[in-house]
């Protein structure tokens, strides 16, 4: 009998369960257009987030808060239209589902109708509760995130480690539970000391998905951004940078405009 592992055609939040429940790890990164959403899917990606840091490495804010529900709705569908295997997240902007269960389900279902996407992420534990039941109620897979939730920055004031004191730590190991019991397929555990991460992931049912979580969680997730090295200033301990890309796309418009200015490019081959 083959012991091959069989290819996985399609990952869907089964097959995401089934991962944990085997050992194996599982891979997310963010993307927010079809090319690169193309090259991240072709490179065997197991889930893509259309993240809200799209308001940061796309449109340049300072931080998540400003990026609107329509907006988060196109980086979805350009997405989308470049992804044959990996589950697409999606996250439910600032604004767009906090305390109103009847808003969240709106816009959930917004993002699932108008973009073609597999699931929704939100932030937060019990205080949505009610928003994430309705929109499971609906049939859309929801994904939970806790810990530093950069929708809450205003109100945490930094971005340092969260849940370093144990009051704030049993609080995120009681809203990892709650997420798990309401049916949600997965949790990101964001900038948290690696025990917990250890902790909350062996105590729930669901993966987690880990950026500084830790190595014990059930998967990690990186801005593709920052793992390409496209941003410089972000230096934060867990990222590991894979490329960088900042310095060798200057380069390359560095020689583009040298080689215009000099009348190198284009030559004759290069002319109809
Ligand atoms: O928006 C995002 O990129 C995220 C990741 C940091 C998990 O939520």
């Amino acid at each position: 009998m083959s012991t091959a592992k069989k290819e996985v055609k399609r990952v869907t939040t089964h097959v995401l369960q089934n991962m944990k429940n085997t050992g194996e790890k599982i891979s997310m990164v963010t993307a927010y257009d079809y090319s690169m959403a193309t090259i991240v899917d072709d490179a065997k990606i197991d889930v893509i987030l259309v993240g809200d840091s799209a308001s940061n490495v796309i449109a340049g804010h300072e931080t998540t808060l400003p990026i609107t529900l329509d907006q988060m709705i196109y980086h979805a569908q350009s997405v989308v239209r470049g992804v044959k295997r990996a589950l697409v997240v999606v996250d439910l902007p600032f604004g767009s589902y906090q305390g109103n269960s009847e808003v969240a389900l709106h816009s959930a279902i917004r993002i699932m109708k108008e973009s073609g996407a597999h699931a929704v992420k939100l932030e937060g534990g019990e205080k949505e509760a009610e928003s994430i039941e309705r929109i499971i109620g609906a049939g859309v897979p929801v994904m939970g995130h806790l810990g530093l939730t950069p929708q809450s920055i205003y109100k945490f004031g930094t971005y340092t480690v969260r849940a370093k004191e144990e009051a704030e730590a049993k609080q995120l190991k009681r809203d990892a539970r709650l997420l798990d019991k309401l049916g949600c397929f997965g949790i990101v555990l964001e900038k948290i000391p690696a025990e917990l991460g250890k902790e909350v992931s062996e105590d729930i049912r669901i993966p987690t998905i880990g950026i500084g979580g830790g190595k014990h969680t059930d998967g990690q997730v990186l801005v593709l951004h920052d793992l390409l090295g496209i941003t410089k200033e972000f230096n934060p301990r867990f990222l590991r940078r894979y490329l960088n890309l900042y310095d060798d796309i200057k380069g390359a418009i560095e020689q583009y405009v040298s080689d215009v200015k000099s009348q190198d490019f284009p030559n004759d081959t290069e002319q109809y």
